[in-house]
C-alpha cells in the first residue's frame, strides 16, 4: 500500500491556507478532532471522514481546559510520531497540531457555557468543567478549519450530543456526525486511556459492556418500553458493576437525542461510567 505522510500545520494561518486551497478546488473537507494517542477507533473516524470528503484534516491537541487539576492532563499519552504513521496509512491529508499558545493566546478570556445535554447528570457530575472546555476548543477548531463536516466517536456519547447542540445553537455551519464505537475482541470500548489499566483491571473491564448488553435486552424484552422495566434493569446492572469491584459513577438509560429521561418513541441509550483501579472508563450502547 502506498502511503504519504500527512502535512503537519501548527498555526491557524497555515491551516486556513491549506483549507482555502482545497475549497478553491471545490473539494469537501472533513475534520476529525482528536487528542492524539490514536488507536483503531480514531482510524475508523478518519475512514468515515474519507468516505464523505475529499480532504481530511485531523487535529491533535491535548486540550488542558477539559481536564480538572486532579485529572490526567500531564500524563495523558502523547505518541505524535506513531499517530502520523497511522494517519499516513489511512490517508489523512493534514494534521493540525497547534501549540497551547495558539489555542489559548496570552490573555485568553472567552469560553462557552452550556446547558442541555451538557447538564444531563452524567459525566458532568464527576467532571463539572469538562464539557465547557470541550465546547470551547471544538468551537475554535470549527472556526479555524471551517470544515463541511466533523466526525466524533460515539464512545463519548455525551460529548457528541453537546457538540451537536452547540453547532446548531451557534450556527457553526458544520455537519456534526457520530461514528460507532470500535471495541476490542472481548467488548471493551477502545480508548486512549485503556493503556492505564493493570492486567487485572483490563481483565475485568469488558464487564461494563456485558452489563449494558444484558440491560438492553431486558429493556427490549416484552415490546413497549416501560419505566418499571428500565428501572429494574438499571438496578441489577448497577449491582453487577459494583459487585465486580468497580466504583460506579452512573449507569443510566436516557433518550439518545438530548440525553433526557426516556420518552415514548425516542431511541434509548444506555450510558455508563465507572472506575476500576485508578482508571475511569466510560461506554454506551443503543437499546
Ligand atoms: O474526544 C476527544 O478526543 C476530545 O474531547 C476532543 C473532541 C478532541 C476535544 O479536545
Amino acid at each position: 500500500m502506498t502511503s504519504t505522510m500527512p502535512v503537519v500545520v501548527r498555526t491557524v494561518a497555515d491551516l486556513r491556507a491549506r483549507v482555502a486551497g482545497y475549497r478553491a478546488a471545490g473539494e469537501r473537507i472533513a475534520l476529525v478532532p482528536t487528542m492524539g494517542a490514536l488507536h483503531a477507533g480514531h482510524v475508523s473516524l478518519v475512514e468515515a471522514a474519507k468516505a464523505e470528503a475529499a480532504r481530511v484534516v485531523v487535529s491533535i491537541f491535548v486540550n488542558p481546559t477539559q481536564f480538572a487539576p486532579t485529572e490526567d492532563f500531564s500524563k495523558y499519552p502523547r505518541t505524535f510520531e506513531a499517530d502520523l504513521e497511522k494517519l499516513s496509512e489511512v490517508g489523512a491529508e493534514v494534521v493540525y497540531a497547534p501549540t497551547v499558545d495558539v489555542m489559548y493566546p496570552q490573555g485568553f478570556a472567552t469560553s462557552i457555557t452550556l446547558t442541555g445535554p451538557a447538564a444531563a447528570g452524567l459525566d458532568d457530575i464527576a467532571r463539572p468543567h469538562h464539557f465547557g472546555g470541550v465546547a470551547t476548543i471544538v468551537a475554535k477548531l470549527f472556526t479555524q478549519c471551517g470544515p463541511d463536516l466533523a466526525i466524533f466517536g460515539e464512545k463519548d456519547f455525551q460529548q457528541l450530543a453537546v457538540v451537536r447542540r452547540m453547532a446548531v445553537d451557534l450556527d457553526l455551519g458544520v455537519d456534526v456526525r457520530g461514528a460507532p464505537t470500535i471495541r476490542e475482541a472481548d467488548g471493551l470500548a477502545m480508548s486512549s486511556r485503556n493503556v492505564y489499566l493493570s492486567a487485572e483491571d483490563r481483565a475485568k473491564a469488558p464487564l461494563l459492556h456485558q452489563v449494558m448488553q444484558a440491560a438492553a435486552s431486558a429493556i427490549r424484552a416484552g415490546g413497549a418500553i416501560e419505566t418499571a422495566r428500565i428501572d429494574g434493569a438499571m438496578a441489577s446492572g448497577r449491582q453487577a458493576i459494583t459487585a465486580a469491584g468497580f466504583s460506579l459513577d452512573y449507569l443510566e438509560c436516557r433518550a439518545a437525542d438530548d440525553l433526557g429521561a426516556p420518552r415514548s418513541g425516542a431511541p434509548l441509550r444506555l450510558l455508563v461510567a465507572a472506575r476500576i483501579g485508578a482508571t475511569r472508563l466510560i461506554d454506551n450502547i443503543a437499546v
